[in-house]
Parts: structure tokens; C-alpha cells; sequence
């Protein structure tokens, strides 16, 4: 019998402010991945500017699947299917992503895979090991910020949400806060590091209750009215005080997400028994304090502890290309009338949270 083809999946990523094309083989190949952000062109806005940002998807994404193809050495026709985030983030990148993928599918006669940006995320690991499904995940991003029980390809238990902020919305209001600049999480840990976590005392909303969901927008509350302080004494803080804020609200971050994950493990421990595996993804689990306190409630709870690499963690093509490839291989694929949706949760069964998000549940 003829050995199966091994697939090669392009994947298209577009759902907020990084354009993102990724070459994957089923084999676990990672062809090419480049990814092109757009900090410089929002960063005078303090923030990701929905419309700049689907403007730049259009104009750098033809060129990015040129380059990827190039890296990778392929033509598109070696290519096997085509994948692109269909939900959830900001539409217009979201339409900039998915239309190009369908055009490319229709034109070359290939299978067209509509991806949950999440999805992307909670798959990720298995594109760089041997994880083996159920796992916990804790995926944290700049618009997410739950705890997942990954049971297989489209079969997700939402444990806890948050309330109100994501956690990269919290690292990225502080880091604005504190004059860091773009990207605030990045920036933010990098200015923790010289800094002593205990100076100021943050709440750490949540901790001690019960459940897994999170709550962070007290947290930045608390931030703003520390900072308000040294604008009303009219001194300016130096870059020892900033440091120490920092960390402060870094060591604060953490806690929160320590002790919600500490309650989910309980939680997930009782439906999974002994083989327990712990992963956690999305960008700031970049974070170096975040995993190695990770790290150690593994440990303490007796879970395996998971981390993809850090180009891995922060939103790229590669894992939505991984993605379409779980799909595909259970012979899903998507028909062209697949809309882009703003807002897809991952765990449909789950009911949606009523958050403070100025749009309404956030995610
Ligand atoms: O997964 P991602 O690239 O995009 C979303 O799906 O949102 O995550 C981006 C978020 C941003 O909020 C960014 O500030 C945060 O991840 N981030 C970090 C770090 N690296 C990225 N937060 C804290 N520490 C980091 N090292
Ligand atoms: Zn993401």
C-alpha cells in the first residue's frame, strides 16, 4: 500500500494586529512562519486601531504568503489546503484574512478551513510535542484569558473566564500607565525585572474565592489611583519607583492567575483522575515569571507542565496551519459561506459570561 501523503496546510492569521502566515506539514514541519506586526503603525494611537489595523492586513498579507512560500520552497500549487482565522477578533482583519483564503482555496481547487483563533492557541503545544489530549490549558492573551479543558479536536470545557479585562489587556493598560510603551506585556516585564514586587500593595481580586473565573479591572484600577498619587504630589516617578510599580502589578497578575489555576486543576482533577497534563499558551504566557509559577503549582498539584516556545505563544500562522491539519485529519473542512465572526466562543455549550466589556461579554 502506498505510504499516505504527507498534507502541507498554508495558514492565514489576521484576528488583531499581527499579519501571520504559517507553512505547516502534517509531519510537523514548520516550513516557514513569518509573522509582521503592526506596533509601529498603532503606537502613536496608545492602542490597536481596528481599521489601520485591517488596512495593513491587506497590504502586507500578499507579500508575507509570497515570502512564506519562498522560505519554505514550494509553489502554491504544493500546496495541500488553506486555513485562516475566522473568529474571534476584530472583523475587518478577520474579513482581510478569510477572503484571501477562500479566493486562494477556489483558485487552486484546494480545501478551504475556517479556524478559531483560541482553537489555534489550544492546539499549538501539539505542534511542537507529543501532548496527548485531555489536557487543562490556561490560554492567555491580549483578548482572552480562560482555563480550558482540552478533550480533543472542537471538544472544549470552558472552566473559568474572565469577568471583565483579558490579562494582556491588563499587561498592556499597565505598561501604557506606566509611560512603557508598545508592546506593553514585553515592556512591562522587561521594566519588572529590576524591581521589587512587594513595594506597592495591589489587590488581587478573586483570590480566595471559589471557581476559576478572573477578574483584572480592579487590579488596573488600583494602578491608576497609585499613579494618580505621584501626579497629584507633582512629582514625576523615577524609573526606580516605575520598576518597582511594575513588578508590583506583574507579582499581582501572576497571584491571580496562580490561585484561579490552582481551583481549576482541583476541578479538572476530579473528572480526569491520576494521567493529569497542564499546558498553558497565548502571548503572555511568553511571560518568565507567569511559567515558572506555572511551573511550580504543577508541581504541587501533580500535573505535567506544558510551555510552547515563545514564538509559538504569541499569535502567529504556523499554529493556525496546525489547527486546519487536526482539522483536516478527521476530514473536516469548511464550505465557502463560512462568515467571520467577531465573537466565536470556543466551548459553545458553556453559557456566556455577562462581563463589564464595553461591547458586552469580551470572551
Ligand atoms: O496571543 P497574542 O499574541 O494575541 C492575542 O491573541 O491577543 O497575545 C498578545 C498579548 C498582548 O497583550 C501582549 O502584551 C501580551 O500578549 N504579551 C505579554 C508578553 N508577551 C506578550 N504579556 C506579558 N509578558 C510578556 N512577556
Ligand atoms: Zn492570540
Amino acid at each position: 500500500m502506498a505510504a499516505k501523503k504527507e498534507q502541507i496546510m498554508l495558514g492565514i492569521e489576521t484576528s488583531c494586529d499581527d499579519t501571520a502566515v504559517g507553512i505547516v506539514t502534517s509531519d510537523k514541519r514548520i516550513l516557514a512562519n513569518p509573522v509582521y506586526n503592526q506596533f509601529k503603525e498603532h503606537e502613536i494611537y496608545g492602542g490597536v486601531v481596528p481599521e489601520i489595523a485591517a488596512r495593513s492586513h491587506v497590504e502586507h498579507l500578499d507579500n508575507l504568503i509570497k515570502a512564506a512560500l519562498k522560505e519554505a520552497g514550494l509553489a502554491l500549487r504544493d500546496i495541500d489546503a488553506i486555513a485562516a482565522t475566522a473568529g474571534p477578533g476584530l472583523i475587518g482583519g478577520l474579513m482581510v484574512g478569510v477572503v484571501s483564503a477562500k479566493t486562494l482555496a477556489l483558485a487552486l481547487g484546494k480545501p478551504f478551513l475556517a479556524i478559531n483563533h483560541l482553537e489555534g492557541h489550544a492546539l499549538s503545544p501539539r505542534l511542537v510535542s507529543d501532548i496527548e489530549f485531555p489536557y487543562l490549558l490556561l490560554l492567555i492573551s491580549g483578548g482572552h484569558c480562560q482555563l480550558l479543558s482540552v478533550e480533543g479536536v472542537e471538544k472544549y470545557t470552558r472552566l473559568g473566564t474572565t469577568i471583565d479585562d483579558a490579562v494582556g489587556e491588563a499587561f498592556d493598560k499597565g505598561a501604557k500607565l506606566l509611560g512603557l510603551g508598545v508592546p506593553g506585556g514585553p515592556k512591562l516585564e522587561k521594566t519588572a525585572r529590576s524591581g521589587n514586587p512587594e513595594r506597592y500593595s495591589l489587590p488581587r481580586p478573586l483570590v480566595g474565592k471559589p471557581g476559576c473565573d478572573f477578574s483584572f479591572s480592579g487590579l488596573k484600577t488600583a494602578l491608576v489611583r497609585t499613579v494618580d498619587k505621584f501626579v497629584r504630589s507633582g512629582a514625576k516617578p523615577t524609573n526606580e519607583q516605575i520598576s518597582n510599580l511594575a513588578a508590583s502589578y506583574q507579582a499581582a497578575i501572576a497571584d491571580c492567575l496562580v490561585d484561579r489555576t490552582a481551583n481549576a486543576m482541583k476541578m479538572y482533577r476530579i473528572k480526569h483522575g491520576r494521567d493529569l497534563h497542564f499546558v498553558i499558551a497565548g502571548g503572555v504566557a511568553a511571560n518568565a515569571l507567569i511559567r515558572s509559577n506555572m511551573e511550580a503549582l504543577c508541581e504541587l498539584e501533580g500535573f505535567s507542565y506544558f510551555a510552547p516556545p515563545l514564538w509559538l505563544c504569541t499569535d502567529n500562522g504556523a499554529m493556525i496551519a496546525w489547527a486546519g491539519l487536526e482539522h483536516l485529519a478527521k476530514g473536516h473542512t469548511d464550505t465557502f459561506d463560512f462568515p467571520a465572526r467577531a465573537r466565536w466562543p470556543l466551548d459553545q455549550q458553556s453559557a456566556p459570561k455577562i462581563g463589564h466589556g464595553k461591547r458586552g461579554v469580551k470572551v
